[in-house]
């Protein structure tokens, strides 16, 4: 359950996150907050290089510090992303793939559509997941 003040909080919080992105390349800056099921939230920003391949999404830096910040055992209950670009910013498919790692398909994602905030779920963007379970019988 994801009350509507958390949504408002969460999208704000991304934004906010969004200000410390590292983006000299694109000039793209994106903001994400994640709301752990403990009820904290960990924000993160985009980190470019130079070298183009190795940026760091958003989502992805606010999942490595999450981690970094509560340990392995987080889990994610939603997820808000925002640019200051007044653009859409969907999570990009290697997004997903990091978020699924530490969440379930019902995850609510919020990020700004092409005209207007948006809502969706972990699910919904990313069907048919790689799961960790499949490694299982290697183990
Ligand atoms: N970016 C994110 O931070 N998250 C996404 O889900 C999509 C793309 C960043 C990566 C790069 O720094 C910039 O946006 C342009 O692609």
């Amino acid at each position: 359950m994801v009350t509507e003040a958390q949504k408002t909080g969460l999208r704000e919080l991304a934004a906010k996150a969004a200000e410390h992105a590292y983006a000299p390349y694109s000039r793209y800056r994106v903001g994400a907050a994640l709301l752990l099921e403990d009820g904290v939230v960990v924000t993160g920003c985009n980190v470019e290089n130079c070298s183009y391949r190795l940026t760091s999404c958003a989502e992805q830096c606010a999942i490595a510090r999450a981690v970094a910040e509560r340990g392995p055992g987080i889990r994610v209950r939603a997820v808000a992303v925002a640019n200051l670009n007044d653009s859409a910013s969907m999570p990009c498919g290697a997004c997903r793939q990091t978020l699924s790692e530490f969440g379930a398909d019902a995850m609510v994602v919020l990020y700004p559509g092409e005209s207007g905030p948006m809502e969706t779920t972990l699910g919904a963007l990313l069907p048919h997941a790689f799961r960790g379970e499949f490694l299982d019988r290697w183990n």
